[in-house]
């Protein structure tokens, strides 16, 4: 009988996963732990407790309490949100890791989830169809945590066995949550303002290509992963995913062919550096061929439901 941590099940990633894995698992095998309150479906369906991942001795004693044998560790200070407080955010992003691998050693946690991201590729990264191995010199604090996190990911599964896996998140784009002080975070705000005012303002210029990736794709990517045959995987640090690519203005054309008069103008700021350093596009081929990865949701589908979960969103406030 599998007992699961969700660290972070408040966050974007952490809200839906936390409902995937209660679908799979059980509601009372999922335990939903956060600094912050959690949704209400999160603390509705299952158990949910305030918990601070950077509080070990605490960690330690609801892992051994709850009989916990698998954690997913989804708390993070994204890109964005890094630049501001550098310091603070590689303390976050690195002790949270750091803690969790080494208690998983300690008491012999059979799996653990923990996810990186585009930004551990660079400026002197191949831009499109970015390789699994290839040059990686992030230049942001975020890729620099996620690239050092990938290591320690790799050490602890070659050093001590541990069966931690991982995926390079591309832009995550949902409804449900929102994300806070990402780069790729205009893809969700856009659908916001899209719905409330008919107009956007986007931090990025309109020709930036990012890899994004629709959540329900990310969720079941990640849930596949963490089924998939430990004999299987020949990544352990993290695995590259593709979802789909777009820019500012083809996402805009997408919305305007439902809201027409939908009206977007541009005023980069300092995350256009932070995009421009990241890939157009992601060469999946490794995750593919390894656990039969295989996206689902293109832009436009993407749109649509976007554009109809916000506006629900609204009617109902
Ligand atoms: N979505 C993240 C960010 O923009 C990248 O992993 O920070």
């Amino acid at each position: 009988m599998e007992k699961i941590l969700v660290v972070g099940a408040a966050g974007q990633i952490g809200s839906e996963l936390t409902l995937a894995l209660r679908k799979i698992y059980g509601n009372e095998n999922v335990f939903a732990t956060d600094i912050k309150d959690a949704p209400k479906d999160v603390k509705k369906s299952g158990p949910f407790q305030l918990l601070d991942v950077m509080d070990d001795k605490r960690l330690i004693h609801f892992v051994i309490r709850y009989k916990i044998t698998q954690i997913y560790l989804l708390a993070a200070v994204l890109s964005g949100n890094a630049e501001r407080l550098p310091l603070q955010a590689w303390d976050i992003n690195m002790r949270s890791l750091l803690n969790i691998l080494d208690l998983a050693r300690e008491v012999g946690i059979r799996k653990i989830f923990w996810p990186s991201s585009i930004a551990v590729f660079g400026m002197t990264t191949p831009k499109t169809d970015t390789p699994q191995l290839t040059i990686m010199e992030p230049n942001t604090v975020y890729g620099i945590s996620k690239l050092a996190g990938e290591r320690w990911c790799e050490y602890y599964n070659h050093k001590h066995g541990l069966d931690v896996r991982s995926i390079r998140y591309p832009g995550l784009i949902s409804y449900k949550t929102e994300a806070g002080g990402g780069t790729t975070d205009y893809a969700v705000e856009i659908f916001y303002d899209a719905i409330e005012s008919k107009k956007y303002e986007c931090f990025l210029k309109p020709d930036t290509k990012l890899p994004m990736m629709f959540m329900d794709d990310a969720i079941r990517a990640t849930t596949e992963l963490m089924e998939a045959d430990s004999s299987r995987l020949s990544i352990r640090s993290s695995y590259n995913l593709s979802g789909i690519t777009f820019d500012p203005r083809q996402l805009s054309d997408e919305i305007k062919k439902y809201i027409p008069d939908f009206e977007i103008t541009y005023k980069p700021d300092f995350r256009q550096v932070i995009a421009e350093s990241w890939p157009q596009s992601i060469d999946d081929s490794v995750a593919r061929n390894d656990w039969g990865w295989k996206h689902k949701i293109n832009l436009e589908k993407m749109t649509r439901i976007m554009l109809k979960e916000t506006e629900k969103k609204f009617k109902h406030k």
